[in-house]
């Protein structure tokens, strides 16, 4: 039977030149670098500079994606961007994206799923893609979180960072088997009961100020645990696959902890882990694709691999992409 794969032409990251130690943090707040290392992996960030907004991260890594899939803006239909820190409340940043790179045809629109927006829009793109009614799908995660951190809590804004990530799909045939290149499944969770473990206190209807992130990490740390491995579980088992036919898991980078612990609850091996968080922090929809273009450059991630993408975030939203570079 033949089928349409979201297939993955290229990718591409951007991440500020600003980088933040955590002395520099333990300046600012009562915190230490011993602390952050130990409970979450984490040695530094990026800061977007004064002025650069979350299109402009955008902007930078979906020409860099497009520029490793060797394609113009006017061979995309679709732009999909993850964010949960638009430029403004409206209109949607990807559009903001789609005017920078000059792309005349198609349409765009944002996709809020906080952490986990990257692996929304993957599925959104691929279904799309599936449907027929686009070609190619430029899907990017992007945010500015320190815009949206409350800089005298220590609880919260020693764990985050900015940046973005992008990738290129493109509408293949298939044969509709796990062999196929492309996505070959997206699997999308919430659970909106969980709001006051992690939110932002503001909002245009609620407060109408932009208004910062709240968190009870312990809490949120122990669901994380649970529900990635689920979730994992669960895109195996769609495919007829084991953790042993996994060449890569890449993900939502938002602690080193919650990474070993999802790994153990799976018995996947540490060096199957693509792991950014040290260098990166948590940068929420930016995360995965930051993580993935990474490793791609690097050689680790190598076409005809089976990857594995998970994240999890505010709302409760979680969710997985299995894709074969
Ligand atoms: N520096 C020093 N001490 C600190 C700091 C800090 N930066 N932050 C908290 N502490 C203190 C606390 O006040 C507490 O002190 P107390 O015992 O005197 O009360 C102590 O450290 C332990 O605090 P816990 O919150 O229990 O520490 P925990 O081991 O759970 O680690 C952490 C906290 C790192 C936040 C962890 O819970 C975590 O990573 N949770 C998951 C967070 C996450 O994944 N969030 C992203 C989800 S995705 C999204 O949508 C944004």
């Amino acid at each position: 039977m033949t089928v349409i794969r979201s297939v993955f032409r290229g990718c591409g990251a951007y991440l500020p030149e600003r980088v933040m130690t955590n002395d520099e943090l333990a300046k600012i707040v009562d915190t230490s670098d011993d602390w952050i290392q130990e409970r979450t992996g984490i040695k530094q960030r990026h800061i977007a500079a004064e002025g650069e907004m979350t299109s402009d991260l955008a902007f930078n890594a979906a020409a860099a994606a497009l520029d490793n899939a060797g394609l113009e803006p006017d061979d995309i239909d679709l732009i999909v961007l993850a964010t949960a820190t638009p430029d403004e409340t409206f209109p949607a940043t990807a559009t903001r994206v789609q005017a920078r790179l000059e792309m005349r045809n198609g349409f765009a629109f944002d996709v809020q799923a906080v952490c986990s927006g990257f692996v929304y829009a993957l599925s959104v793109a691929d279904n799309f893609i599936k449907s027929g009614q686009v070609g190619r799908a430029l899907v990017i995660g992007a945010e500015t979180f320190s815009r949206i951190l409350d800089w005298n809590d220590r609880t919260t804004c020693v764990l985050f960072g900015d940046g973005a990530g992008a990738v290129v799909l493109e509408g293949q045939e298939g044969k509709g088997t796990s062999d196929d290149r492309g996505l070959l499944s997206t699997h999308l969770h919430s659970d909106g009961r969980h709001h006051d473990l992690l939110y932002v206190d503001g909002g245009p209807s609620s407060t109408r100020t932009t208004g910062y992130l709240r968190m009870e990490g312990n809490k949120v740390f122990r669901h994380a645990v649970v529900n990635l491995a689920d979730v994992v579980r669960e895109a195996l088992e769609a495919n007829g696959l084991t953790p042993d036919d996994l060449d890569w898991i890449v993900p939502h980078q938002a602690n080193k902890r919650i990474l070993d612990g999802t790994a153990r609850k799976l018995n996947l091996p540490s060096e199957r882990v693509i792991i950014t968080v040290d260098h990166h922090a948590n940068t929420s929809a930016a995360s995965v694709p930051l993580a993935l273009t990474e490793a791609v450059d690097d050689g680790r991630i190598t076409r005809g691999q089976l990857v594995l993408m998970e994240a999890m975030g505010g709302g409760f939203t979680w969710g997985s992409a299995l894709a074969r570079w």
